[in-house]
């Protein structure tokens, strides 16, 4: 039999919950399918941190790159460890250090869950870039606590970088509607965003059959909110591509629905699965943090592993999970109880 052997990260707050929940339903799709998965748990987080001063060894990445993919909570507990130390100490290095340079995150309304919108008919795939841009770390500060102290954040685009995450892009938008936004915000980035724009006009020229459109981010914001029926791929940068994600959970119905993928397309290191959202500090205590989000994302890494079959039981199941209004309106339903939900419709 197959055997997957999967990271579980599962790192702070509400993180573990909604990852016990999502390995629950993965265990059991695996155990009514012909594989199987193992799982390591690695309890690196913010707690993890306190006790050692690292959010993970310093062999950790040397540690994840063995297995097939990693299934992740959230990382983050900003009243005890700076976010600044902790999501630099463990989920952006693994982003970068294993190239998943795709972030792929689906919105699109769950049967018998309400969004905000007047229209429930849109299914848009944001691609994330994942790994440089607006991320990249590169800065620092001069003159420290003056009158004259000065910050900088650098965003460096690579052509590599921006051609390979459009490219992607272009190929989902194939698949499926054939329709690709690409987001900037070139009337006022004039070196990175006008340099974004360029590749994909150059791109565009060779999938005359993608019907590309570029927008500024603002507008963007505007659009997914008034008219999110007329989007199909939107791609974006790694700053605007988070917001815009955020955005896209909202119009879902919530934090709680937004799975995500963070995807090596070259499959030379492993991929990771996360739901959007994060530790949710206001809501870890109360049991009610919606674990969809992350069973959603399990699915998509059961496609990436090539169990396209037993994703798709997954996805049934949190439908008729919702269907029934379960998990359905935020805050209601106890992890536990959508869990089992789900758990009870898997086919
Ligand atoms: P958050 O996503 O944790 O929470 C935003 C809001 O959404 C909160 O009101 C929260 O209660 C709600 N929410 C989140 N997940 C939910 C769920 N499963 N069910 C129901 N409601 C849910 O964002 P934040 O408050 O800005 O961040 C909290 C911490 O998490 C910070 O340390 C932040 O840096 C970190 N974070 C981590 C990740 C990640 O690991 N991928 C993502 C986002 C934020
Ligand atoms: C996300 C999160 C992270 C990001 C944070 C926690 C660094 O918001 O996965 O969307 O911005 O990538
Ligand atoms: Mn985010």
């Amino acid at each position: 039999m197959k055997t997957y052997s999967i990271a579980l990260l599962p790192g702070d707050g509400v993180g573990k919950p909604v990852t016990e929940a999502a390995w629950d339903v993965l265990q059991a799709v695996a155990k009514a399918s012909d594989f199987a998965l193992e799982g390591t748990t690695f309890p690196w987080s913010c707690e993890f941190y306190k006790q050692t001063g690292a959010m993970m060894p310093a062999d950790g990445i040397e540690t994840l790159r063995r297995f097939d993919a990693i299934l992740l909570g959230a990382v983050g507990w900003p009243a005890e460890v700076p976010d600044s130390v902790s999501l630099h100490g463990l989920l952006l290095p693994i982003r970068k250090a294993f190239a998943q340079y795709a972030n792929i995150r689906p919105h699109r309304l769950l049967t018998g869950v309400s969004g905000p919108l007047k229209s429930d008919d849109f299914d848009v795939l944001c691609i994330r870039e994942n790994t440089e841009g607006e991320y990249s770390g590169a800065g620092g500060r001069v003159h420290q606590g003056t009158a004259d102290e000065v910050a900088i954040e650098t965003s460096i685009f690579t052509r590599k970088g921006v051609e390979r995450i459009l490219r992607f892009g272009f190929e989902q938008a194939r698949v499926r509607r054939g329709k690709l936004a690409s987001v900037t915000k070139s009337n006022a980035q004039k070196h990175t965003m006008v340099f974004w724009d360029e590749i994909t006009r150059e791109l565009a020229a060779e999938y005359p059959d993608v019907e590309v459109a570029s927008y500024h981010i603002d507008a963007m914001a505007a659009r997914m909110v008034m008219a999110p029926e007329t989007l199909d791929v939107v791609v974006a940068s790694n700053l605007f591509g988070d917001i815009l994600t955020d955005l896209g959970a909202a119009i879902q119905g919530g934090l709680g629905f937004a799975a995500s993928a963070n995807i090596n397309p070259d499959r030379s290191a492993p991929s990771m699965f996360e739901p959007v959202h994060g530790s949710a500090p206001d809501i870890a205590h109360l049991g009610i943090a919606n674990p969809i989000a992350a069973i959603w994302s399990g699915a998509m890494m059961l496609a990436h592993l090539g169990e396209s079959d037993a994703a798709a039981r997954i996805m049934v199941a949190i439908e008729a999970t919702t269907k029934a209004g379960i998990g359905a309106i935020p805050g209601r339903d106890k992890t536990e109880t959508i869990a089992k939900a789900v758990l009870e419709r898997l086919l």
